[in-house]
């Protein structure tokens, strides 16, 4: 089999790439590992910046998204008992984000994708990057017992974290900068509507929460909680607790309670590999970086890398110019640590460290009252928390 690009990986890299590639008139094969049924109810974060809703919009597969996605102008950070609105339009020239769960951006993509008959490949099993130097590239897998030889002009490594790109990627292990954070979030999906409409950022003595939602009838919440958390000390009325005491104001106000659908922990990490690219083998979204999900940066930072992937390729098979891709990873490094930062500012300042100095926590203290009473420092957040726009 040959095509031009060959994708490894059925998230919102692998299929976004896919479907940018196929509108520049560019052929390519997706395969993923896992089946479509996985891919698609696997629960993710859900805030897409607002650059990712224009692009999902004029790539033509933002009409769900339009229709039941939540705009949402501002969020609440919540510390000492009070809540502070940062107000996204007025600080940001009128830009917002939209409350859409990642793996309904997976279910459009991969719909889009079958509509057009394009190739895509679940459940391919044992791929193998077989050639990436040269000439041409090569990916071998097998799929419903047959083993399939793709041979492309590029290969895509959009394959996650733990997949196997970057582990191809020469001198990828020299070029990692990494942080793992003493915690993680316990988080839940709750089967109650949303008792206030904007997302709530709460610092709390007993730790962080936080308050998000993923439709008029479904709460999304999440708890500081370890590493290595057993779940089985967490029953249901223990989680509410914790929520109402971290999340709760003077005022009585308590996030509503319902039936909790599904329960998990998200480790935390920051992790960039600066080699995203060498020869005909270029790394998006997980396979090259990792954010803690308290900047809501992941999914965004993926696309903004599959938007210059599929734009450099374009320039490079319509008009041979290599520009694009040869500086590949030094574009999408400037937005890549814009958005580390900014995740883990927001980690820094929420969250509770054990064992941490009095100093310090009295300048986390001081730094969440600066940001939310002076204009210059909401605007920081809010700016950074919409997507700063593309620069080309
Ligand atoms: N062969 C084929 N597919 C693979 C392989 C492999 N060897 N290894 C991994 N995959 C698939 C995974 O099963 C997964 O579906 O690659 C896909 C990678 O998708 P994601 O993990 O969703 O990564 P990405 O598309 O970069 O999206 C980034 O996902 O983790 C969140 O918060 C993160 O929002 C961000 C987004
Ligand atoms: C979510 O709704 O899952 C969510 C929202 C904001 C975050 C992280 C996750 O920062």
């Amino acid at each position: 089999m040959r095509t031009q690009v060959g994708i490894i990986g059925a998230g919102p890299a692998g299929l976004l790439l896919g479907h940018l590639l196929h509108l520049a008139g560019i052929d390519n094969v997706v395969i993923e590992a896992r089946s479509r049924q996985y891919v698609e109810e696997r629960i993710r974060a859900g805030v897409l910046e607002q650059n990712t809703v224009d692009l999902l919009r004029e790539a033509g597969v933002g009409q769900r998204m339009d229709k039941e996605g939540l705009a949402h102008d501002g969020v609440e950070l919540l510390f000492d008992g009070t809540r502070h609105r940062i107000d996204f339009p007025s600080l940001t020239g009128g830009r917002r984000i939209v409350v859409y769960g990642q793996h309904e951006v997976v279910k459009d993509l991969i719909a889009a994708r079958l509509a057009l008959d394009l190739p895509l490949y679940f459940e391919a099993a044992d791929a193998l990057i077989e050639r990436f130097e040269g000439d041409s590239a090569a990916i071998g897998f097998v799929h419903e017992g047959k083993k399939i030889q793709l041979e492309c002009d590029f290969i895509a490594g959009c394959d996650g974290f733990h997949g196997i790109a970057r582990q191809a990627m020469p001198g990828a292990l020299d070029a990692v900068f990494e942080r793992i954070y003493p915690f993680a979030w316990l988080g839940i999906l709750a089967h109650a509507a949303p008792s206030t409409d904007e997302l709530i950022y709460a610092r709390h003595a007993e730790g962080f929460a936080l308050f998000s939602m993923r439709s008029p009838q479904i709460t999304r919440l999440y708890l500081q909680c370890t590493p290595d958390e057993d779940l089985s000390l967490w029953p249901d009325e223990r989680i509410w607790e914790a929520l109402d005491r971290r999340l709760g104001t003077a005022d009585g106000w308590r996030p509503t309670r319902g039936e909790i659908m599904q329960k998990g922990v998200t480790p935390m990490r920051s992790f960039v590999c600066e080699k995203m690219h060498h020869g005909r083998l270029y790394l998006a979204g997980d396979a090259a970086h990792i954010v803690p999900p308290t900047g809501a940066k992941g999914m965004n930072l993926a696309v903004a890398d599959v938007r210059h992937l599929a734009r450099s390729l374009a320039r490079y098979f319509d008009h041979g110019d290599e520009a694009g891709l040869e500086s590949y990873s030094q574009t999408c490094l400037k937005r890549i640590w814009r958005a580390e930062h900014f995740s883990w500012w927001m980690t820094s300042m929420l969250h509770r460290f054990e064992d941490v100095e009095p100093f310090a926590a009295r300048i986390q203290e001081s730094e969440l009252r600066y940001v939310v009473s002076s204009e210059a420092g909401s605007r920081v957040l809010a700016e950074n928390y919409v997507g700063l726009p593309f620069s080309d």
